[in-house]
């Protein structure tokens, strides 16, 4: 069944039409090396490939592209840009402030990152050094990944909203011994500390972790615009300086801008970030450093139609994939111009991303569905109070696209002129993977479409036979490699196996379902595994149980996910408690706190359901099936409850359900 297609008017700057695309596409497909090595050139090599994929989905599951050239990533985002760009701006930094910005040039980012990174050089960090960055979204934060990309580090953005705990994982995991962070972060009005976050984790990291440099943001740029802080008292917060630490303006002063750029070979690791599996703690996502950079470059500008003097904004924080590839290395790669901002949707009022539009004459807007809904839900009079005329492209990740979200967002933001690019990818996939390329064929609200070129999508049945009749849900996997795959896990390659290519043996799996119309148009159904996606961030319940398990007085949870208005998933948690506790408002605060330390914010329940006893196959196992049906409240749904060791329980549980 095909659906009523939305036409755009206009042209792809690149992309003639959809037979182009079918050629090129067919070209990607049928002859990756021709086609990939062409596209490699957009990028400025040391010294060139001579091959171009080596990259196997069995046996060693050895991923490689580019294996023989050598690049700098830093270079290619930066100083590649100078003889024409020294003046344009490279980065657009919004404050949380409203009357705080600015406009920081390539000549300008030149300076900043060769400071740092001689900085970073002189602390003694070397090539293949882990380096976590947990900043907030401050000018410093790209200074910072830039910096560690010049010289050959390999950095992990931890994000913000992450606790302590959360840190410290990370820090032990990749043996990080530098750490960069910030006093505070500020969004919406509000400090949040950072610095003491991290403090806490140095309680279990010390071992690790060398030297810690700090960016007091009440430095030389005041991007603070909330009074009644000046009387907050920061040596509270954070200690004397140790041998350990040291400030970040101190670290940078007396340094040269000029630092030469590491010569790198084109699978050595640019970063490492940590993503939710379906089992145990999150795992770090290796990307490397030339298949990432050419697909972050070639997919931001043929998805995004990226042409020169525009600017680009993605809203994502630079702890995701997102606010990697789309933020920093995919726009600067293309010598674009990047904003970020600093604060939150809502602050000081929920016209703030239009205004924010209309001040800095935004072209093109990229955001989640979660943050449309919930400006959706504040109603249109804030965006169309505003001149959104700049805006020429829209686009939206991390979680299917509702039809109503889409709608809006088409009407009020794009003013029904806009193409809404609906870009399907992961953290592991490094960029974009499905999606409809602007004005190159038309859309359907909810539909991600086709694949970029040289992904080659196939939905899956129970028994892993390809499913080529339309309109069926399959498990969606790809048949071939592309440049800005993931290559590992770090330090366990053999999760990454495991995780990715063995549930379909020859493909890599993505967890997710979809389903393909007569038009080949693709749709994201959903993750179809334990991964949850509560706001576009991704969480697995495992990992979530595991920490309310070590509760003292928890037993036992089930973490599920049930719709959720505005944040497309809520988090539902079954609890149940040790003999001689009992459950109570003041149990589920403590709780509520527990969690929020073990992981972070983002983590808190939606809602927390005390039961006696969780329901239970004769063999033990926990029938989730059933706890999400009464979760999303669908008690029809539930089904036969006779073969289970406790079928009594259902019926408690659907009458204490938390509405
Ligand atoms: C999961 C990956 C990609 C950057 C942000 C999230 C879901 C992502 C879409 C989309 C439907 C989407 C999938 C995917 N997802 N984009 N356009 N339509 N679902 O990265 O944290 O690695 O999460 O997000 O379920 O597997 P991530």
């Amino acid at each position: 069944m095909s659906d009523d297609k939305i036409h755009f008017n206009g042209s792809h700057h690149l992309i003639h039409d959809f037979k182009h695309y079918q050629t090129l596409y067919q070209q990607s497909i049928d002859t990756p090396d021709a086609f990939w090595g062409e596209v490699g050139q957009r990028l400025d090599w040391f010294s060139p490939y001579t091959t171009v994929a080596n990259a196997h989905f069995k046996d060693n599951h050895e991923i490689k592209w580019y294996e023989d050239g050598t690049l700098n990533a830093c270079y290619n985002c930066i100083d590649r840009h100078l003889p024409d760009k020294a003046n344009d701006t490279a980065i657009t930094w919004q404050g949380d402030n409203p009357d705080t910005y600015q406009r920081i040039t390539y000549q300008a980012l030149y300076n900043a990152v060769g400071k740092f990174a001689n900085g970073l050089k002189s602390l003694g960090v070397k090539k293949g050094d882990r380096v976590i960055i947990y900043l907030p979204m401050i000018p410093e934060a790209a200074y910072a990944m830039l910096a560690c990309a010049r010289i050959g580090a390999v950095h992990s953005v931890v994000f913000g909203g992450f606790s302590a705990e959360s840190l410290a994982s990370r820090i032990k995991d990749c043996q990080a011994a530098y750490v960069i962070t910030a006093d505070f972060s500020t969004r919406g009005g509000k400090r949040i500390p950072l610095k003491n976050n991290v403090n806490k984790a140095l309680e279990s990291t010390s071992d690790i972790v060398k030297r810690v440099i700090t960016i007091y943001t009440d430095g030389d740029n005041d991007n603070n615009g909330n009074s009644g802080s000046n009387s907050h008292d920061y040596s509270e917060d954070i200690p004397a300086n140790t041998e350990r630490e040291i400030a970040y303006h101190t670290l940078i002063n007396a340094q040269s801008p000029d630092c030469e750029p590491a010569v790198m070979n084109a699978e050595d690791p640019l970063f490492i970030l940590y993503t939710s599996g379906s089992t145990g703690t999150p795992k770090g996502v290796l990307h490397t450093t030339g298949g990432y950079l050419v697909y972050a470059a070639y997919t931001h500008e043929v998805l995004f139609d990226y042409r020169p003097g525009e600017l680009f904004w993605c809203t994502a924080d630079v702890g995701w994939i997102t606010g990697h590839t789309y933020m920093i290395y995919g726009p600067l790669a293309n010598g674009a111009n990047t904003l970020l901002y600093e604060g939150i949707p809502t602050y000081p009022t929920p016209a703030r991303f239009w205004q924010i539009c209309e001040q800095h004459r935004v072209n093109i807007f990229y955001t989640a569905p979660t943050a449309i809904r919930s400006l959706m839900t504040e109603g249109e009079q804030y965006a169309t109070g505003h001149n959104l005329s700049s805006l020429r492209i829209l686009g939206s990740v991390g979680e299917p696209i509702n039809v109503e979200a889409w709608q809006w967002y088409h009407q009020h933001i794009g003013n029904k002129t806009c193409p809404i690019v609906d870009t399907w990818w992961q953290t592991e996939t490094g960029g974009h993977m499905i999606a409809p390329i602007p004005y190159v064929w038309d859309q359907v609200p909810g539909k991600a479409t086709l694949p970029f070129f040289g992904v080659k999508p196939v939905l899956l049945d129970e028994k892993g036979q390809e499913i080529t009749a339309p309109d069926h849900e399959g498990s969606l996997a790809f048949k071939h490699s592309w440049p800005g795959q993931m290559r590992t896990v770090y330090g366990d390659h053999q999760r990454f196996i495991d995780t990715y290519f063995q549930t379909f043996p020859g493909y890599y799996f993505s967890g997710d379902g979809a389903i393909r119309d007569a038009d080949g148009y693709i749709r994201i159904t959903g993750r179809v595994d334990d991964i949850l996606n509560i706001s576009g961030h991704r969480m697995g319940t495992a990992e979530l149980e595991d920490a309310f398990n070590l509760h003292p007085k928890v037993a036992e949870t089930a973490v599920v996910g049930y719709p959720h208005d505005i944040k497309g998933q809520g988090l539902y948690v079954y609890a149940t408690l040790f003999k001689g506790e009992t459950p109570s408002d003041e149990l589920k605060k403590e709780l509520v706190a527990w969690i929020r330390e073990k992981i972070g914010p983002i983590a808190t329940p939606d809602k927390l359901h005390f039961t006696p006893e969780l329901p239970r196959t004769r063999s033990g196992k926990i029938m989730r099936r059933i706890l999400r049906k009464i979760a999303e409240n669908d008690i029809d749904g539930i089904g036969d409850v006779s073969t289970l060791a406790n079928p009594a329980i259902v019926e408690t549980l659907i009458k204490t359900r938390i509405a």
